[in-house]
Formats: C-alpha cells, sequence, structure tokens
C-alpha cells in the first residue's frame, strides 16, 4: 500500500509545556504598608477598583534576571530538566538588566549554559510573555529546537513614579517561565498576535537616554479608562481568534488564564466570553500587575495548587503597552 509521504517520512511536532516555576521576591507588601510609606491611598480604594490586596517588590540591586533565574529553575525542577538541555531562552520583559547584553543572555550565563543555543529577548510590555511562548512555539515546531525556556520577568517597581498614587500602587515585581519542548503530544493548539502602535500613548514610559542623560520621563504613565475600554475589547476578540482557530468553544476552556492587571478587566472579560468567573485563574490580588510576568506566574500557582491538572485546555491571554495584544490556546 502507498502511504502519504507526510505518514511516512514526518511525524508532527508539537510544544507542549513541560514545568513551570515563578518567584515573587521578599515579603509582600500590603496596601495599608503603602500607606505607611507616605502615599495618600486607602486599601479600600485599591481593592474596590483593581482588586489588589498585595505586591512584592525587589530589593534595591535585585534584578530582573535573578527574579528570573529562581523561576527558571523550579520550572527546569518540574520539568526534570537541566539547565544544560535548553537550546532555546525567550525572555520577555520591559524591565531589563542593561541595555545590553540582553536578560536572555544574562540568565543564560547564570544558569550555568556555556555554548548554548539561542537567547534573546522579547518586548511586548505586558503581553511579553504571550509573544515569547508564541515565538518558542514556532523554533520547536520547526524542528530546529527542542527544549525552550520562556520567561517573563519584570522589576515595574524601577520605572514607577511613587509620587503618582495613580499609578504605582497597581504594579509589583516578580516572574514567571514555562519549559516547552518538542512533544508527540499537542500542547499548543493555536496562538494570535497583534499590535496598533497608534495607541502607544494610552500607557508608556516615554524616556530615553542619549548621552548620558535621560531625555522624557523615566516613569510609567497611563490613561487608566483608556487603557480597561481596550483590554476588555481586544481580549475578547482574542480569545474568540484562538477558539475558532482550533475548531473549540468557550465551553471547551477548562481555565482562562489572562493577563493580572485588574479583577474588573478580567470579570469584564469572563463576561464577554460568557465563560463562568470560576474558571478564571485571578493572582492579581497577591501581586499586582507584574507586566510579562503575570501570565507565567497565575499559571504556575494554579498549576502548584492542584487546579491545573494535565489534559486541561488553558486559554492564556495578554495584553499592554504599544498597545499588544494575544492568546495561546494549549493542552496542558
Ligand atoms: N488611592 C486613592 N485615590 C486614588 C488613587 C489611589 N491609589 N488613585 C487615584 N485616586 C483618586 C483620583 O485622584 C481621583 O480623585 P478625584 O476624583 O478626587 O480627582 C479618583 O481616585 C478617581 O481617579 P481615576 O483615575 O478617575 O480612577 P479610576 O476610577 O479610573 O480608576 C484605575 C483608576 C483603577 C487605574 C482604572 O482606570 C482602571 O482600572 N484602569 C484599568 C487599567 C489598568 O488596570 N491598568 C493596569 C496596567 S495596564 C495593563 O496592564 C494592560
Amino acid at each position: 500500500m502507498q502511504m502519504k509521504p507526510d505518514q511516512t517520512q514526518h511525524s508532527v511536532i508539537h510544544a507542549r509545556i513541560t514545568g513551570t516555576g515563578s518567584y515573587l521576591p521578599g515579603a509582600p507588601v500590603s496596601n495599608d504598608d503603602l500607606r505607611t510609606r507616605g502615599i495618600d491611598t486607602s486599601d479600600e480604594w485599591i481593592v474596590e477598583r483593581t482588586g489588589i490586596r498585595a505586591r512584592h517588590l525587589a530589593s534595591e540591586g535585585v534584578t530582573s534576571s535573578d527574579l528570573a533565574l529562581e523561576a527558571c529553575r523550579r520550572a527546569l525542577e518540574a520539568a526534570g530538566r537541566l539547565a544544560d538541555e535548553v537550546d532555546l531562552i525567550v525572555y520577555a520583559t520591559s524591565t531589563p538588566d542593561f541595555i545590553f547584553p540582553s536578560s536572555a543572555a544574562i540568565l543564560q550565563r547564570k544558569l550555568g549554559i556555556r555554548n548554548g543555543g539561542a537567547a534573546f529577548d522579547v518586548q511586548a510590555v505586558c503581553t511579553g510573555f504571550i509573544y515569547g511562548l508564541t515565538v518558542a512555539e514556532k523554533f520547536i515546531r520547526s524542528g530546529s529546537h527542542k527544549c525552550a525556556l520562556v520567561v517573563g520577568a519584570e522589576v515595574f517597581s524601577r520605572i514607577l513614579n511613587w509620587e503618582d498614587r495613580g499609578t504605582c500602587v497597581l504594579f509589583g515585581d516578580g516572574a514567571g517561565a514555562v519549559v516547552l519542548e518538542a512533544s508527540e503530544q499537542p500542547g499548543i493548539l493555536a496562538s494570535s498576535l497583534h499590535a496598533d502602535g497608534s495607541y502607544s500613548d494610552i500607557l508608556s514610559v516615554p524616556g530615553q537616554i542619549s548621552q548620558g542623560l535621560v531625555t522624557g520621563s523615566p516613569f510609567l504613565q497611563m490613561d487608566g479608562k483608556a487603557v480597561f475600554k481596550f483590554a476588555v475589547k481586544v481580549l475578547a476578540e482574542t480569545a474568540g481568534e484562538v477558539l475558532e482557530a482550533a475548531g473549540m468553544n468557550t465551553l471547551d476552556i477548562d481555565w482562562l488564564i489572562p493577563h493580572q492587571a485588574n479583577i474588573r478587566i478580567l470579570q469584564a472579560t469572563a463576561k464577554k466570553l460568557e465563560l463562568s468567573e470560576d474558571k478564571v485563574i485571578v493572582s492579581v490580588d497577591r501581586h499586582g500587575n507584574t507586566s510579562a510576568a503575570s501570565v507565567p506566574l497565575a499559571l504556575d500557582m494554579a498549576v502548584r495548587d492542584g487546579r491545573i491538572k494535565p489534559g486541561h485546555t488553558l486559554l492564556l491571554e495578554g495584553v499592554g503597552g504599544g498597545f499588544t495584544w494575544g492568546a495561546v490556546l494549549l493542552k496542558f
């Protein structure tokens, strides 16, 4: 019998998450702690509008790659892999250690990998991990790489204006990582990435370094109401895109893991998707908005507390500065 060529010569390579890890620096800093530090705010205001109860702030001198290192060690341990087996590092951050080298290269060194594979940073702000996961998936599915670390790690506390109570209470520091491996079993089922630079002004850090000086502002600025409207709209749209691409619908989702910016964005997105709030993983209350780290942090927490189990269908979503947004649908 004559077989079709793709049945005899090539089996399809899938990209599957085989381990997760996360790390939050230091003790939680509560909303009341912020008041004690002189910020004119209240626990009631922050909880009611954002759902945030605490965040973690890295000590002076602790960098994004320090947090990434801990998250990656935990992800590698969960996957049963050694650092030397990693042939690709995709590192999402808006708060890199330096202008260069990349935080990915620094992380590679800290992991003790010599003469490793590719390592590079991805800059898509709060959508960074979704971008990174999608890029790594394409490397793995092409057959060029077999074992990737995809990490989102941020020290957002460094780019906050602590005089601006409208933004400084919203963000925190942290890292989350996954090991993504070539597999015969389906893992990532569909992904979708978008950007629209015409919305860059509603969330930005519009500073530059030139001739040793910062020009513009090195602090985060945001039009909160505009961000809210935009985020809910695109998170619902991009969820629809990946579900359609995989021939699935909302009922097939075991867990929705959206970017952890604000509880009200999460609730509004679930409502738009007609998805029960019980199926939404929420961790923003514990660590605030950690930008590119937020999705892998929420993922790892729910894996470790036993809610997410092998075989579950997960919808991961991000939205952030740029504006950027996207989603990844996967079998865990
Ligand atoms: N504590 C107490 N009062 C505050 C604080 C604070 N931390 N911050 C602002 N206020 C006051 C303001 O001064 C203002 O007072 P006034 O009426 O006397 O002038 C009042 O609260 C309302 O201020 P607004 O900025 O209009 O507050 P709003 O109701 O829009 O809530 C928020 C702000 C929570 C940021 C809201 O716009 C929102 O949820 N936006 C979504 C965007 C978001 O979550 N961004 C996160 C990052 S973006 C991302 O990750 C994609």
